[in-house]
C-alpha cells in the first residue's frame, strides 16, 4: 500500500509502472540538475526537492514528454527548452508593495537609519520582473533619500530583468497595487507614478535613475560590492538549508557593519550560523541589523 502511494505521487506515468519509481525519479532529477549546471551554468542542485519536482513535472506535461530523462535529452540540445524550464524553476511571482507591512516597517525603522549616511548602496537580490524595485524606488523617493541611493537589482534570470527594465506592468493589477501602496503608507496618488497605455501601466522612467539591473546567481556568484542594505524576499524559501546558509554567508560578506538585512515574513535568520552577528530591527518583517563583523 505504502509503495503504491509513493508511486501515485510520482512524476511520470512511465515511472509509476516500475517497482523503484521514486528512486528512479530522484536519480533522473539529480542527473537533470547536473546537466543543467554543466551545460548552462544554472545551479539548482540545492533547491528544495518538493518544489523542484512540481515544476519539472509541469514542464514535462507542457513539453509533451513522459520522463525526466527525455527532458534532459531535449534541453541539452535546445536552449529554448532550457529557457522555458528556467522560467518554471526560478518562480517569478511578485507584486508591487507586496506585503505592505514590510514597506511600512522600512519607512518607520530603516529609512531613519539610511538618512544618517551621505550615500547608500542597496542590493535587491532576486528582484524578478522588478515590481519590488519600483516599489522601493517610490518609497525612497517619497522619503527623500532616493537621490543619494543606488539600487543594485539582480536576478538569476535575464528574461525577467529585461521585463524589469521595461517597467510596464499589467493595468489590471493596478487596483491591487494601489491598495498595497496605500497600506504601505504611500504619500501620493499611486496613479501619479504610471501612464496607462492599452492594457499596460508604464512606470515613470525617472524611477530607474538610480537603479542598476544585473544578472547574478546567488548559488554560484560572488559578492560584488559592500552594501548598506540587502533586500532578499521570497527567494531562499526555494533553497535547501545548505544553500540558504551559503547565501547568508554571501550576504554577510556583502554587508557593511551596521548594514541592514531585510528578508520579509517568509524567511528567517534565526536558525542561521550568522544570526549571532545581527540584532532584530523588526521581528515580524524579519529585518535585521548587522552589529558584529
Ligand atoms: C518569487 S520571486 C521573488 C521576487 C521578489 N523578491 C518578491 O518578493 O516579490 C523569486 C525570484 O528569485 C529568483 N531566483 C531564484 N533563484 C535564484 C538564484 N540562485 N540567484 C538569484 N536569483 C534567484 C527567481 O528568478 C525569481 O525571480
Amino acid at each position: 500500500m505504502a509503495v503504491r502511494q509513493q508511486h501515485s505521487q510520482g512524476l511520470t506515468a512511465a515511472s509509476a509502472a516500475g517497482g523503484d519509481a521514486v528512486d528512479l525519479e530522484k536519480i533522473e532529477l539529480d542527473c537533470l540538475l547536473e546537466a543543467v549546471f554543466k551545460r548552462y551554468g544554472f545551479d539548482f542542485r540545492e533547491y528544495a526537492p518538493a518544489s523542484l519536482r512540481r515544476r519539472v513535472s509541469r514542464r514535462l506535461q507542457l513539453e509533451g514528454l513522459s520522463t525526466i530523462s527525455a527532458l534532459q535529452e531535449r534541453l541539452l540540445r535546445d536552449p529554448d527548452v532550457m529557457e522555458r524550464l528556467l522560467l518554471d524553476l526560478s518562480i517569478n511571482v511578485t507584486a508591487m508593495f507586496r506585503d505592505p507591512s514590510f514597506y511600512s516597517a522600512l519607512r518607520e525603522k530603516v529609512v531613519p537609519l539610511l538618512k544618517t549616511y551621505p550615500f547608500t548602496r542597496i542590493w535587491v537580490a532576486g528582484c524578478s520582473t522588478g515590481e519590488e524595485v519600483y516599489s522601493l524606488a517610490i518609497l525612497l523617493d517619497e522619503e527623500k533619500v532616493y537621490d543619494r541611493t543606488r539600487l543594485y537589482a539582480t536576478d538569476i534570470n535575464e528574461g525577467v530583468l529585461e521585463r524589469a527594465r521595461l517597467g510596464v506592468f499589467p493595468l489590471a493589477k493596478m487596483q491591487d497595487y494601489t491598495r498595497n501602496y496605500i497600506a504601505a503608507g504611500g504619500k501620493r496618488a499611486f496613479a501619479d507614478y504610471y501612464t496607462s497605455a492599452y492594457d499596460g501601466a508604464a512606470f515613470d522612467r525617472s524611477l530607474l535613475r538610480n537603479v542598476v539591473f544585473a544578472q547574478h546567481n546567488l548559488a554560484s556568484d560572488q559578492s560584488f560590492n559592500e552594501f548598506h542594505m540587502i533586500v532578499c524576499r521570497n527567494v531562499m524559501i526555494y533553497f535547501e538549508r545548505s544553500l540558504q546558509e551559503r547565501v547568508f554567508d554571501l550576504f554577510d560578506t556583502s554587508l557593511m557593519r551596521l548594514g541592514i538585512l531585510a528578508l520579509g515574513q517568509k524567511e528567517s535568520l534565526r536558525m542561521s550560523e550568522s544570526a549571532a552577528k545581527y540584532e532584530e530591527l523588526d521581528a515580524a518583517e524579519r529585518i535585521y541589523r548587522k552589529v558584529k563583523s
